[in-house]
């Protein structure tokens, strides 16, 4: 069996890159180790920049987005007992959408079955060979039954913990990493929205976001230690938790529901360069991680497919090999900055335990600042929405 790439992982990017290049008349196989109920039903983060927007829309599979996510216009910085408010439209002209990563993920496997696009689920002990030569190949079982795919590329959409990664000698990678002493408790519940818009805050028993699903179900985390257990934590406690991090002194408050799921999650940096090794591409996660404090992580798996798209679109069309040799080079500009941000973004509103009263104080100045001056709101909202130049 033979294709022209093959795509390790069915996350936003694998799935995205496979809908990208049968745009453009390349064929593509994805392989993911989960099932198709699993990842449609995986919660993960819910915030696509205005670039991603603009590329589901364009691509014909941001229908959806567009009738059931919620278009935002600014998000608020809570702190010291206020609320600011960040424009992010009026300062540059850009906007956000709230839609949950795997309501995205089930658009982009819809568009592919109605394609007839190969999506190959449930597959086990995938391996990656000859990738420094011109016909590198993946086996893989299914159904207890070994396989094999041979192909032109093989792009390694498989997360941070999968195979492809991995399949680049250590003496050809370089990996940066920072992993933070604090996580984030999540929890979905029934009820209205606390706010018209998100809610960052940053307070001395730690952070707290506030975000949203539809105008029934509502998003919300706050700061935790990572090694804590969802059971500790009873319904009471969270709200008493989140009211005492976000509610303002002028009287705005969390407004509770029924909580029906909860999660924590660890937080780290990560970057491996290089992103390619022969014939082998890495895009989002199995690249790089972000804290989830900005909302890029998936943004970013967006930008990285963008980018790989048409690098092999000029490879197949104009025999060009300039665009994929450049790829790891365009692709982690965009990502260093991301990187900077969502460490920015992190330090400056979690309770960090090694800072001193002195760099406590610090945090606020720079919220003062960010919510005062146009010029520093502006750089904010412009990471924000992605489109700061790199
Ligand atoms: C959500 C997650 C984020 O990491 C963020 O910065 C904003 C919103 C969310 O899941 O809605």
């Amino acid at each position: 069996m033979r294709t022209q790439v093959g795509i390790i992982g069915a996350g936003p990017a694998g799935l995205l890159l496979s809908h990208l290049l049968h745009l453009r008349g390349i064929e593509s196989v994805v392989f993911e180790t989960r099932s198709r109920e699993q990842i449609e039903s995986t919660i993960r983060a819910g915030v696509l920049e205005q670039g991603t927007m603009d590329l589901l829309v364009e691509s014909g599979v941001g229908a959806r987005m567009q009738a059931e996510g919620a278009l935002h216009h600014g998000f608020e910085l809570a702190f010291e007992g206020k609320h600011r408010r960040i424009d992010l439209t009026g300062l540059t002209g850009h906007s956000i959408t709230v839609y949950a990563q795997h309501e995205v993920i089930k658009d982009l496997v819809a568009a592919r079955v109605a394609a007839g696009g190969e999506l190959r689920f449930n597959v086990s002990d995938t391996s990656l060979h000859d990738l420094d030569t011109a016909t590198p190949s993946i086996r893989y079982r299914h159904n207890g039954e070994p396989c094999e795919l041979q192909c032109d590329f093989v792009i390694g959409c498989d997360g941070s913990q999968g195979v492809s990664r991995a399949a680049i000698p250590q003496a050809l990678r370089q990996d940066y990493e920072r992993v933070y002493p604090f996580g984030w408790f999540g929890i979905l519940c029934e009820g209205k929205p606390s706010s018209d818009e998100l809610i960052y805050a940053r307070h001395e028993r730690g952070f707290a976001l506030v975000s949203t699903r539809s105008a029934n179900v509502q998003r919300m985390y706050f700061q935790c230690d990572p090694k804590d257990s969802v059971d500790n934590w009873s319904d009471d406690r969270i709200w008493a938790e989140l009211h005492a991090r976000v509610d303002s002194d002028d009287g705005r408050k969390v407004v509770d529901g029924k909580i029906f799921q909860k999660n924590i999650v660890g937080m780290r940096s990560f970057v491996s360069t290089t992103m390619q090794y022969g014939r082998l591409f890495l895009a989002g996660d199995a690249a790089h991680i972000v804290p989830p404090t900005g909302a890029k992580g998936m943004n970013l798996a967006v930008a990285d497919v963008r980018v790989l798209t048409d690098a092999l679109r000029a490879y197949y069309d104009e025999d060009r090999n300039d665009l994929l040799a450049s790829y790891s080079e365009t692709a982690l500009k965009r990502i260093w900055r991301a990187e900077h941000f969502s460490y920015w973004m992190t330090r400056m509103m979690h309770r960090l335990d090694d800072a001193s009263p002195f760099e406590q104080r610090l945090q606020v100045a720079e919220l003062e600042y960010v919510t005062t001056s146009r010029v520093a709101a502006t750089a904010m909202a412009e990471n924000y929405v992605g489109v700061a130049p790199v």
